[in-house]
This record gives C-alpha cells, sequence and structure tokens, in this order.
C-alpha cells in the first residue's frame, strides 16, 4: 500500500505522512552504529519515506551528515544495490527539516543573536550538503524568544536570501505553539502528540490547519513506551536518555516518555493494548491514530533499526475499511486513558 502525502499550504511541498524521525542516528538512545544508522535510512526510503526531521545538535551533526549523504546518494545516478542506503529511488523529491539554536547555551536568550543563527544555518547548509535548506526549526528555544521579533526577522532574511526555503518551530509547550502562530510567516510547528499527548488537539492544530501551518507529531510512540515492548524491568543504556533525562536532568522532562512516569505508562499501555486486543499492533494503531486527526501534517518515529523503520512507514497507506472499526474503539480508549491516567499531570504542564 502506497504511503500518503500531505501539502500544507504553507509550505507548499508534499510531506510523506510518516517522517524518519532522525534524533537515534546522531547520539543520546545508546549505540547506534553508522552501518545501523543507513540500514534506518534506507528502509524508509524503501518504504516510501520522503520526509527526514533531524538537528543540527543531533552527535554534533552526526545525523545531519549521514541524511546529507543519503540525499545524495538517492538523487545520484549511480545509486545501486551496493550503495549503503540501498540506492533507492524516491518517489518526490526529498523534504529535509533540520533544527538550529541549541549549539550555544540554549537556555540563555542571549545566544540568539544574528551572527549565531547565521553561523548555525550555514553549517547545515554544509553537513546537508543543501545549498537551500527545505525548513529549519527553532529547537525548543527559551520561552522569551517566542516575543522576539528581532529573531524571527534574521529568519525571514535568511528566507529572503534562499539560505532556508521556510522556518518553523519545535515547541515544549501549547502556549508557545499559540504564540507562534501569531506569525504570518511561519510554515511549520513541531510538537509531541500522541496519545499519552492530547492538549495539542484542544486548539494548537485546529487553529495550525485553518492557517495551513503544518503540524508535525514528534515522540509518536513516547520513546517507544506506546510500542507495548517494554516493562518494569526494561532497563537503559547508560548514554541513552531513557536512563539519563527521567526526571529532566539534560533537557526537558517531556523529551523522555512524554513526560509520563514509566510505570504510569505502563498501566496506560495495557488498557490501551486491552482495546486492541490484537487486532492491530501498538505502534500501528498509535501511529495510524495521530494521522487521523484532523490538521495533523505527518508523525515522525524515530527508529534504531531498519525493521522499526519499515514496520513505521507501513503506518502511513491509507488505513483499509476493517481497520476503522479497530481504530474508533482505540480512540475511544486513548480518550478513557488519557482522563483516568494522565490528564492531571499532563494537561496543566504542556
Ligand atoms: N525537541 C525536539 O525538537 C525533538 C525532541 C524529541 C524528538 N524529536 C524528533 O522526533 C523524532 C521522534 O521522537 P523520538 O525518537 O524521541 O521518540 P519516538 O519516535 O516516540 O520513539 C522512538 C523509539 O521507539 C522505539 N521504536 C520505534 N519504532 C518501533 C517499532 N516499530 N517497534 C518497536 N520499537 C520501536 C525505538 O526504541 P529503541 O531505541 O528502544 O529500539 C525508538 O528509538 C526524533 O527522532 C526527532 O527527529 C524532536
Amino acid at each position: 500500500m502506497p504511503m500518503q502525502s500531505r501539502t500544507p499550504a504553507r509550505l507548499g511541498r508534499p510531506l510523506s505522512v510518516i517522517g524518519q524521525g532522525c534524533w537515534q542516528i546522531g547520539a543520546d538512545w545508546g549505540e547506534v552504529s553508522d552501518e545501523s544508522a543507513q540500514g534506518v535510512l534506507g528502509a524508509a526510503l524503501d518504504a516510501g519515506v520522503t520526509f527526514f526531521d533531524t538537528a543540527d545538535v543531533y552527535g554534533d551533526g552526526r545525523s545531519e551528515r549521514l541524511v546529507g549523504a543519503m540525499r545524495q546518494n538517492a538523487g545520484g545516478s549511480q545509486a545501486n544495490g551496493d550503495e549503503p542506503f540501498g540506492g533507492s529511488s524516491p518517489s518526490a523529491p526529498l523534504f529535509v527539516a533540520t533544527k538550529a539554536s541549541r549549539r550555544a547555551d540554549p537556555f540563555a536568550p542571549e545566544s540568539f543573536t544574528e551572527e549565531n543563527l547565521r553561523a548555525w544555518v550555514e553549517r547545515s547548509r554544509q553537513n546537508l550538503a543543501m545549498d537551500t535548506l527545505d525548513l529549519v526549526q527553532l529547537h525548543c528555544p527559551p520561552p522569551a524568544i517566542y516575543r522576539d521579533d528581532r529573531v524571527f526577522d534574521v529568519l525571514d532574511a535568511l528566507v529572503a536570501e534562499q539560505k532556508l526555503a521556510a522556518w518553523g518551530v519545535s515547541v515544549e509547550t501549547c502556549e508557545e505553539a499559540l504564540i507562534s502562530l501569531e506569525r504570518e510567516h511561519l510554515a511549520s510547528i513541531q510538537i509531541i502528540l500522541n496519545p499519552f499527548r492530547l492538549k495539542p488537539l484542544d486548539e494548537v492544530v485546529p487553529l495550525a490547519r485553518e492557517k495551513g501551518v503544518a503540524i508535525i507529531a514528534r515522540v509518536p510512540l513516547a520513546s517507544g513506551l506506546l510500542t507495548g515492548k517494554f516493562s518494569p524491568g526494561t532497563t537503559f543504556a547508560a548514554n541513552d536518555h531513557r536512563s539519563f533525562n527521567r526526571a529532566g536532568e539534560a533537557f526537558d522532562q517531556g523529551e523522555t516518555f512524554s513526560g509520563v512516569e514509566y510505570e504510569v505508562g505502563l498501566q496506560a499501555v495495557a488498557r490501551l493494548e486491552q482495546a486492541l486486543d490484537g487486532a492491530m499492533p501498538l505502534p500501528e494503531a498509535t501511529l495510524r491514530w495521530i494521522l487521523a486527526q484532523d490538521g495533523v501534517t505527518a508523525a515522525i518515529p524515530g527508529a534504531s533499526s531498519g525493521e522499526q523503520a519499515r514496520r513505521n512507514a507501513a503506518a502511513g497507506s491509507a488505513p483499509a475499511a476493517e481497520q476503522q472499526a479497530v481504530l474508533a474503539r482505540f480512540d475511544a480508549a486513548v480518550q478513557q486513558t488519557y482522563d483516568d491516567l494522565l490528564r492531571k499531570n499532563i494537561h496543566p504542564r504542556w
């Protein structure tokens, strides 16, 4: 079944509804070798993914460089089965979103000088080997930055200079998304949206839809919790953020397991699995549920293997008629589980 794509008005370019999250192929998820990283990208390409989300800080540029090499390889005429990325020819031009703003102190508004912004973009252009970056997202900047016209004037100038085609924001909170939606050149919002994070559906997603702003749903599998593969005894490597950021020690707590306490997350997963009753794998139901929300452009699951990337991409096909009933049942369970176990802690915070 073919991958679907959506074209938000302010981007004016089609994105595959499943994008490949590329944090894993940078760092912070335990060891991922270059071969595994290339396997993830090649599998995603083979499965029809044309949208890739990376950032300049993932592995200090490693993720961008791998995506840049894949992009060149996929567009190159000599691609063949021996190429590291599988030699796939994408069905549509690839779309690469990157992020900037965490290379200097990411918590200090003073880091957001014109000089720094220009230097970060320049480095991404080199890492990705692209003259014009498809999309640059501010990478969860400090709250004050969302109201700082100076920063957005620089981004507009970079668009005018064709260093980037569009800019967006990757936000922590719905409030930050709503402030950003006041800007007429905002092209995209990246936000955590999954069965553990329903608040964006209240206001952010409907307003973005109305304005033609892309909604990119990140952390769609709650860092893997929503695959159902974890148990109380699961352990993670020391250099995996699921070990070192559970309480928000390194960056926002919401980026790890969507900010849901691990044991509570396992209880919520058990309820969702029960509702599915084996009719659809939990990761597939989760991704299809996200894509069914009106106004969502794409979900961007990360993957630590080609097999995961392939399975996630399969959720980007149009749901079959018999799957609709399963998804309706799943939706009811998502709403109930959120109200019973999660809303109290999640809704006020993000
Ligand atoms: N601030 C920001 O802007 C920001 C923050 C976070 C993420 N992001 C972006 O969003 C993307 C996605 O978020 P995320 O990677 O944090 O979390 P995620 O997509 O919710 O979870 C990814 C993890 O889930 C597991 N997984 C994925 N597919 C699976 C499958 N089919 N079967 C079994 N397990 C599977 C893997 O865990 P294992 O590693 O245990 O195999 C994988 O590492 C990132 O890659 C990045 O591009 C952006």
